[in-house]
């Protein structure tokens, strides 16, 4: 069976998220040592939950700093106040920015608060920032049940930019125990396109649990479709999927070995 993009299966979450931050460190000592920013794309959702401990551990524990760090988010909630308790900008500033010592000029993070007539340009300006960056070293992704990476739901088209997107009824129903039921989930959000993600250097998708177990296999051994926006880093020379045994039970391809 042609395995169309690499994956690599680890025990647990934990020992996943430990190989995926020591590649960041690793990137980021580097870059910092040539006097370079490194700019990270970033997720929320309870995905990368194990992987922020780790940086936030390295960072306390093993020096490591984000001082030289731009950091972008994939996305936010439309029509949620940056200090709601389930907007992104709440969900990285409790569980990464304010455990290291990244500069808040450094983090960028689509805002929920757009009139209907300020989305296009606050989008074409988050594209125009990234740029200016220098484009995204290295990108962290989630994966939704919809295949939506960002939140790029079917139907996205390879090529799109940072735009607002409608909600699947799926990702709106996986959402709604946080929000304390789904009529209290936003319909629509602001989310980097397929576009702007695939022009990242390096791309790392992570995935736990049963639950991701057929949209990980579609993602990686499907046909390309617009109907998976995952399975369009098939096309990506740097993407690799880090999975723990669940999320990798229903494929057939041979994993690259954890090391
Ligand atoms: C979050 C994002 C989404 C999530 C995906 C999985 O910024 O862009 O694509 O990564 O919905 O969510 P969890 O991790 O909660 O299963």
């Amino acid at each position: 069976m042609v395995t169309n993009i690499p994956f690599v299966v680890f025990d647990s979450p934990e020992a996943a998220c430990r190989q995926v931050a020591s590649e960041i460190a690793q990137l980021i000592r580097e870059r910092s040592s040539r006097g370079r920013q490194t700019v990270l794309g970033l997720a929320t959702g309870s995905t990368p939950l194990p992987l922020y401990k780790e940086l936030v551990r390295l960072h306390q524990e093993e020096g490591l700093s984000f001082k030289n760090v731009t950091s972008f988010n994939l996305d936010e909630y439309l029509g949620l106040n940056r200090n709601h308790p389930e907007s992104y900008w709440t969900f990285m500033h409790r569980n990464l920015f304010d455990h290291v010592d990244i500069l808040p000029e450094n983090i960028q993070i689509p805002s929920g608060e757009l009139a209907d007539d300020q989305i296009e340009t606050h989008c074409a300006e988050y594209e125009a920032r990234i740029r200016k960056a220098g484009g995204i070293d290295f990108q962290i992704l989630g994966i939704g049940r919809t295949g939506h990476i960002g939140f790029n739901e079917p139907g996205t088209p390879i090529e799109a930019k940072t735009q607002k997107i409608h909600l699947d009824e799926l990702t709106r129903r996986d959402a709604a125990p946080s929000f304390g039921g789904i009529e209290n989930v936003p319909t629509e959000a602001i989310t980097m396109g397929c576009g702007t993600i695939l022009k990242a250097r390096r791309i790392a998708l992570l995935a736990w649990g049963s639950k991701k177990a057929s949209i990980v296999r579609e993602a990686i051994e499907g046909v390309i479709t617009d109907q998976v926006s995952a399975s369009f880093l098939q096309t990506h020379p740097a993407a690799t999927f880090f999975l723990d045994r669940e999320a990798a039970a229903d494929l057939h391809g041979v994993a690259r070995r954890a090391s």
